[in-house]
Formats: C-alpha cells, structure tokens, sequence
C-alpha cells in the first residue's frame, strides 16, 4: 500500500495539463470518488492496526498534493490562457463603419486643392493668439473702432492674450518669419463672442491668401479670384467687387459671386440681387507690410480671406450654422457620395 501511495504522489508531481479537458480529466483520475485516491482511501479498512498511522499520514498527504497539483494547474491556465479553446478563427470580423468626411473638411480641401494648384502652399499659426498678430500688426490701430468689428475672445488674467478673431493673424505670422516671395493660404479656426444662432457661431473657419512679391497687382487678384470662383461654383460664375473697408487692405473689396441657384437672374437666396457675398480682399496696406519687417517700396501683396461654412452653405445649402458642429450623424453621412 505504501509503494501504491509513493507511487500515485510521484505520477501527481508531474501531471500537466494543455488545456481544460485534460484537467478535468485529471481531476476525475485521482480525486473524483471513482478516482484513485478514493480507491486506496476503501482500501484503508484492511491495512494492519499498527502501519495505519503511517499508511493514513501518506495517504493525506497524496491526496492534499493531488488537489494542490491541479489547483496550481488551473491557476496557471486561467492566468495565462485567455480562453484559445474557445476562440473561433473561422468567425468574420465585426463589421466596421466607415465615417464620412465633415462637410467644411470636404470644402476646405477643395479650396486648398484649387490654390494649390496655383501655387500656393499652406501656413499654420495658433488659435490662442497675441494682440500683436490678430489686431496691431494687422494696422488695427490702438483705439482704432475697427477692433469692434470683431467680437472678441479675451482672457481675463492676460487681457494680451486672445482668440484669433481671423486667421489674417497667419499673414502676420508669415512675414516675420519669411521673406517675399510669398505666396500662401492658412485655413483655421477662429473665435468670436457673437450669440448663436442658425447664421452665427462663437467658432468657425475661414482661409487666409496672400501673396507678397515685386509688381503685385490688384489685376493679380481679380484673376486669381475669377479663377477660384470658377473652379468652386462652376465655369459660369461671374465675380464682381465692391468698395470696402479692411484695416490691413487699401483698397479693400467684397466680392461677391453670381448667385448659383437662380444663374444670377434674383431669388429668394440672392435676395433677388443676383448676387450673393462670399470674401472680403485687398492690396495688403504698406503699413502692414512694413510692421511685419517687408519693405515697401519694394514690394506690393494682395490678401483675401473667406468664410468655410459661408462656401459650404452656398455649395450645398445648409439652412442652420449650427449642424456643422452637432455631429449628428444624419446631417453627415448626407455628405457620403461629396467624399
Ligand atoms: N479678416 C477678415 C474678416 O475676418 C477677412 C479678410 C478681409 C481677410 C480682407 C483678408 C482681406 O485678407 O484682405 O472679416
């Protein structure tokens, strides 16, 4: 009996098990009650009065090792073995949406492809700007009533720290860093604290132009202009500009585009001019150039900036500002076959 038990204690040693099954069938080997422990435990009754303390010491002993053993191999399997028995490599993947372009993504590229292609290359600057890049650089003077054009962001411990207002602060941003010729667009974000409302947001987007170097002329523009019109709205826009006012232009225009819904003839969406506003332009003002270290008397620049959401609302008719920044996903995936 003692050699069965030495035996059984050496077997249980060096069980091992690769998975589940093989455990449980090790359970049911030695400890279940037809196991081989259970057996000997029957056995008991006919070992000599005087070998049963022995023999009864032993056999405790095998059949704590025995439970400790498959313990110790369960332990090791629910550690390490993340259930590969029941992983199902045949099973196809979840199925995974794809999402769909933001309608103001799909102009903005537009507009860089098309001024891309004209040479213009992209400039970046901060949303969190300095005073000196969104207004004095930009020949707002001091108390100048034009900074009340724009309603702006200020944070109240650092009244010199703003939210851009206009990504004009690029065009700031540019010539202190580089030299003429410059020929590029910024397209960002801007702030201002207006109400919202269906034609008003605190945020939006707009693309900055400019283009700086020898004999820059305000024909430049007008072309340049025609020909962005052109490729947006279709071959049939006609441009026209009107006389206006931009502290860091001189002289400044609005162009406006022949409204695309009624071919220019007047409707509701023209207002029955014809006509509908898309961008505000101008040779850029001496004094701006002159305050971002370009000198000018030898160089000229004309300068644009344009609204994001008022291109996408013209392009696809988007009655409500506020549906680009809910991210209701039935307004977006309304753009699926724009991307
Ligand atoms: N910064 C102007 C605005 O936010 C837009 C603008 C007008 C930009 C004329 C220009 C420009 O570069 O020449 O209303």
């Amino acid at each position: 009996m003692l050699a069965k038990i030495e035996q059984l204690l050496q077997e249980v040693e060096n069980i091992t098990a690769s998975n589940a099954d093989e455990l449980e069938a090790l359970r049911i080997k030695y400890l279940s009650k037809k196991g081989a422990i259970n057996a000997l435990m029957a056995d008991f009754r006919n070992v000599p009065a005087e070998q049963k303390k022995e023999v009864g010491m032993k056999l405790n002993e095998l059949k704590n090792r025995a439970q400790e053993r498959i313990a110790e191999l369960k332990d090791a399997f629910d550690s390490k073995d993340t259930g590969a028995a029941e992983l199902d490599l045949t099973r196809t993947a979840y199925p995974i949406e794809l999402g769909t372009r933001h309608p103001l993504n799909i102009v903005r590229n537009e507009i860089i492809d098309i001024f891309g292609r004209m040479g213009f290359t992209i400039a970046d600057g901060p949303e969190v700007e300095d005073d000196w890049h969104v207004f004095s650089s930009m020949n707002f003077a001091e108390d100048h009533p034009a900074r009340d054009m724009q309603d702006t962001f200020f944070i109240e411990s650092h009244p010199d720290i703003i939210l851009r207002t206009h990504t004009s602060s690029v065009q700031s941003r540019v010539m202190e860093v580089s030299q003429p010729p410059i020929r590029v667009i910024c397209p960002g974000r801007v702030y201002r604290n207006e109400a919202i409302s269906y034609r008003a947001h605190c945020f939006f987007h707009q693309v900055e132009g400019l283009y700086i170097d020898k004999n820059v002329s305000f024909t430049d523009l007008k072309q340049v202009l025609l020909q962005f019109a052109q490729e947006m709205f279709g071959p049939e826009t006609k441009i026209r500009l009107r006389p206006s006012y931009f502290p860091f232009t001189e002289p400044s225009a609005e162009m406006d585009i022949s409204c695309d819904i009624c071919g220019g003839k007047g409707c509701a969406f023209c207002k029955y001019t014809g006509w509908v506003e898309i961008l505000g332009c101008g040779m850029v003002d001496p004094a701006v150039l002159e305050a971002n270290g370009i000198d000018s008397k030898v160089y000229t620049g004309y300068a644009f900036g344009m609204g994001v959401e008022r291109i996408t609302n013209l392009k696809y008719k988007v009655k409500d500002l506020r549906m680009f920044s809910e991210n209701d996903t039935r307004f977006l995936k309304e753009f699926e076959s724009a991307n």
